[in-house]
């Protein structure tokens, strides 16, 4: 049977997605620094790109890894952002995002954040599709692909805890 255009692996770099900012005083707080919430919607906004270019379909985001702030982000900088899919399952995609923030006047630039997010390609009915397979070209892609198949499983795990959890009979006597 002919392979149709959801099986055909694609590269990387086919999704491979980046996006530039300059950073105004209505994304900061009365110090200068950038909001760490606006950070982390260019982050969602640049590895959905990548999750979108993928699957070339509706996405929706299942989960945003923690995200940690190396460096404040200042008004005038120019913030970066280099995503591109490190994992991708029958329906879910992680992808991985590098954050870098220029200042255009000296031209310093510094890793501010380092991320992963998931998503799930939908249909219009808003529930799951399947996607194209991942096509792995070198051993970089291949190591990062092996480290996003633990991490999904561990968010999976993690998702049926709570799962658990929430149909846990509760015990009035407790707050928790
Ligand atoms: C995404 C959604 C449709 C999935 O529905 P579901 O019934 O949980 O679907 P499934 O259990 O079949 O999971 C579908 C895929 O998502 C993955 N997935 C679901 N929840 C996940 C989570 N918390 N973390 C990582 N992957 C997850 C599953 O592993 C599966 O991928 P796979 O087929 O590659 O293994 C549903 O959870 C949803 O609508 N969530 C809200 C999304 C949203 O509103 N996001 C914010 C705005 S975009």
């Amino acid at each position: 049977m002919e392979g149709t255009a959801k099986d055909v692996p694609r590269p990387v770099s086919a999704s491979r997605s980046e996006l530039a900012e300059l950073m105004n005083p209505a994304y900061a707080n009365i110090q200068g620094n950038v909001h760490g919430g606006h950070i982390l919607k260019l982050i969602d906004e640049c590895c959905g790109l990548c999750a979108v270019r993928h699957s070339r379909s509706a996405c929706v985001t299942v989960s945003m890894d923690s995200v940690s702030f190396v460096q404040p982000v200042r008004i005038g900088d120019v913030l970066t952002l280099r995503a591109e899919l490190s994992w991708v399952g029958a329906k879910a995609m992680e992808a991985e995002v590098e954050v870098y923030s220029e200042k255009p006047t000296t031209g310093v630039r510094t890793l501010t954040n380092r991320a992963h997010a998931v998503y799930v390609a939908v249909d219009e009915n808003g529930r799951p599709k399947p996607v194209a397979p991942l096509l792995i070209e070198t051993a970089e892609q291949r190591a990062r692909f092996e480290a996003g198949a633990l991490r999904q499983q561990a968010r999976l795990e993690a998702r049926a805890r709570e799962k658990a959890r929430a149909s846990a009979p509760t015990d009035p006597t407790t707050t928790r």
